[in-house]
C-alpha cells in the first residue's frame, strides 16, 4: 500500500493521539511497513481510509491493531546490567535498611512501566529474590504494565522462546527460577505472583497507583514529545516514596527536567530521586 504525504500526517497525528508515539514526516517508510497489514485486515484500500474508520467510527480493534504494530517491543532480560547491579548492591540494601524501623519494613513496591513482553518485570522479580532469601514472606509487589495488550498477554504468560532467553538470562537463574517444557522456558509460578500484569497508557492519568519504591521507565519517553517526556516523568515522581528511585533508560537523562530529579550513581548505573520541596526553617 503506497503513503502519501498527506497519509503521513493524518496516520501520525492518529498514532500520537493514540500512544504518544511521535512521527515525523521522515517515517513514512515505517507507517508503510508497520501498518499496511492493519489497513488491509480492517478492509481499506488506503491509510486515509484507514485513519476515518479508526477515528470517526471509535473502532477499539483497530486501534489495539494500530498500537501493537507501531510500538517497539524491543527488550531483553537484565538489559544494560548496571541499574540491576545498583538495585542489588545500593539501592535496595540502602532501602531495606531504612525500612527496617517503619511500620512497613518488608513491604516493597516497584513499577515497570512499558514492560514490553515481560523480561524487565522478570529480571526485577529475580534480583529481589537473589537479595531477599525468604522473599515470599515479604509484602512484595512488582507493577508491570505496557499500553500493547499482545505485550502484557505475553509478559503474564511468562513463557519465553530459546532465542529470548538467549538475551540476556543467566544459566543459573535459568535453572533456578525456569521450568523447561519442548523448547520453551517457563518463569516458576512462584516468581511469577510477585508480579501484577496490567494495560496501562502512561500518557494517561495514573489512578489509584503508587506510591512505588522503585520505577523502571525505560525506553519509552524517548519516543514522546519533549512535553509528554517532561509531563511522564514529573507524575511518575508524584508516585515514589521519599526516598524512592527512578530507573530511565541508558541514552535517557532527566538533567534537562530540573532540580526535581537528583541524579544519584552507582558505577556504571544512574537513577533519580525525587527532591522534596523544601520545607521553612523553623
Ligand atoms: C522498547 S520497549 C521497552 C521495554 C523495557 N522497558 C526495556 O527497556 O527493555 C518500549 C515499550 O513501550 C510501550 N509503549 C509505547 N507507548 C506507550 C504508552 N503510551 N504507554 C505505555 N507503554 C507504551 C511499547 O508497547 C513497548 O512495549
Amino acid at each position: 500500500m503506497q503513503i502519501t504525504t498527506e497519509d503521513i500526517k493524518v496516520i501520525s497525528r492518529l498514532v500520537h493521539d493514540l500512544c504518544g508515539i511521535v512521527l515525523d514526516e521522515s517515517k513514512g517508510y515505517l507507517i508503510e511497513s508497520r501498518l499496511s497489514r492493519v489497513a488491509n485486515e480492517a478492509g481499506c484500500e488506503t491509510f486515509s481510509e484507514l485513519y476515518y474508520k479508526t477515528r470517526y467510527k471509535q473502532n477499539p480493534a483497530i486501534e489495539k491493531k494500530i498500537i501493537d504494530a507501531i510500538t517497539t517491543n524491543e527488550t531483553l532480560f537484565f538489559r544494560d546490567t548496571s541499574p540491576f547491579e545498583a538495585l542489588q548492591f545500593k539501592v535496595l540494601p540502602e532501602m531495606i535498611d531504612e525500612k527496617a524501623n517503619s511500620r512497613n519494613p518488608k513491604r516493597l513496591r516497584l513499577w515497570s512501566a512499558a514492560c514490553s513482553t515481560g523480561q524487565e518485570p522478570y529480571s526485577l522479580a529475580m534480583t529481589l529474590a537473589e537479595l531477599i532469601p525468604d522473599i515470599h514472606s515479604w509484602d512484595v509487589n512488582i507493577l508491570a504494565t505496557d499500553i500493547s495488550s499482545t505485550a502484557i498477554a505475553q509478559a503474564s504468560r511468562g513463557t519465553f522462546e530459546k532465542l529470548e532467553i538467549q538475551r540476556g538470562m543467566k544459566p543459573t537463574f535459568l535453572a533456578k527460577y525456569f521450568d523447561q517444557t519442548e523448547g520453551t522456558y517457563r518463569v516458576k509460578d512462584q516468581l511469577r505472583s510477585l508480579i501484577r500484569f496490567q494495560q496501562i497508557n502512561l500518557l494517561q492519568p495514573f489512578v489509584g497507583m503508587g506510591p512505588f519504591d522503585i520505577v523502571f521507565c525505560r525506553n519509552v519517553a524517548i519516543y514522546f514529545s519533549a512535553e509528554a517526556r517532561k509531563d511522564l516523568f514529573e507524575r511518575i515522581t508524584q508516585l515514589l516514596t521519599p526516598s524512592g528511585c527512578l530507573f530511565v533508560g541508558s541514552s535517557e537523562s532527566l538533567l534537562d527536567l530540573g532540580s526535581r530529579f537528583t541524579p544519584h550513581r552507582h558505577c556504571r548505573a544512574v537513577f533519580y530521586r525525587p527532591r522534596m520541596a523544601q520545607t521553612a526553617p523553623c
